[in-house]
């Protein structure tokens, strides 16, 4: 297995590798510092089915199951992404992730990664559509400046599940429905450090997302409102970027807890686009004896 880095903030390419098999518990552990590394790991040329992409995913950690959303016959952990509609009926998610966040802050464990396999990609002239943009929040954190970084080095953030969604459904065109009263109260808020250390590299990344974040704790409502927006906008410079252009047969693994991403709504209905999803959330990894013992192998 060959692991061979962009170049640019983030992103490698890895090759010489089937994910039809298990990967050898070493390629595992160079899969993990990888992620670490460039945050975003595109496997080209992958042929693989649900049920290897779900196989594949769960080594990561505990898969988030979600049969409410539309997935793949008796696999709820393997979400379908797509604007294809059969028997007039939307076969999958139209619209997800169109907007800047990081998957699953909202829970006390959070996300760790995200798997999406692509089984049809847009095209137009030629072009590939529907990419998925990144931005790297380890260098945004280290680009912070000193006295910004000292200020917030022990704050903490709220994050709520149904922002992200509400936000979705006021943007023209949306067909999402209402999150229930019933599910709000069901998900109350967590909080997690607005600078985290990542559990594989020991770096600080930058840790509030706008897909998500309520509030920083303890802070007047305008100091907050103000503060993420200056977050925001430093972490969302060009030269902290970088967008994954699809190719069918592409395995995107993908490091929430280092990155932000944010999927191109550039592509009409009649362009179709089919992408399988695991999210797998960080419990594994949170525990240092599974990523010494992965990392050691
Ligand atoms: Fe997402």
């Amino acid at each position: 297995m060959k692991i061979e880095p962009t170049g640019a903030i983030l992103g490698a390419r890895v090759t010489d590798v089937d994910l039809r098999e298990p990967l050898s518990r070493h390629d595992f552990g160079r899969v993990l510092l990888g992620l670490a590394d460039h945050g975003v790991l595109c496997f080209s040329g992958q042929q693989i089915d649900a049920a290897q992409l779900k196989a594949f995913s769960g080594r990561f950690g505990t898969l988030q199951s979600l049969s409410v959303l539309p997935h793949e016959q008796g696999m709820p952990e393997v979400s379908i992404l797509s604007n294809i509609v059969e028997n007039g009926k939307l076969i999958g998610i139209p619209d997800a992730g169109q907007d800047w966040h990081t998957d699953m802050t909202y829970n006390e464990i959070p996300g760790f990664v995200n798997v999406l396999m692509a089984y049809a990609v847009p095209m137009r002239d030629g072009k590939p559509l529907g990419g998925t943009e990144f931005t790297n929040t380890r260098a945004a954190y280290d680009g912070l400046p000193a006295d910004i970084k000292a200020r917030l080095a022990d704050a903490t953030a709220q994050h709520e599940f149904a922002k992200f969604s509400d936000m979705m459904r006021i943007k023209k065109g949306s067909t999402r429905p209402p999150i229930p009263e019933s599910v709000r109260r069901a998900r109350p808020p967590v909080h997690h450090p607005v600078f985290l250390t990542h559990p594989i590299s020991g770096k600080k990344v930058l840790y509030v997302n706008p897909g998500f974040v309520e509030s920083i704790d303890g802070l007047p409502a305008a100091e907050s409102a103000e503060t993420l927006e200056y977050l925001y906008q430093h972490a969302l410079q060009d030269k902290y970027r970088y967008v994954h252009r699809w190719s069918v047969g592409d395995l995107l693994l993908w490091d929430h807890i280092g990155t932000w991403h944010n999927a191109h709504a550039d592509y009409g209905p009649t362009e179709h686009r089919l992408i399988k999803r695991c999210q797998v959330t960080a419990d594994f990894i949170m525990n240092p004896a599974f990523v010494r013992e992965a990392l050691a192998a």
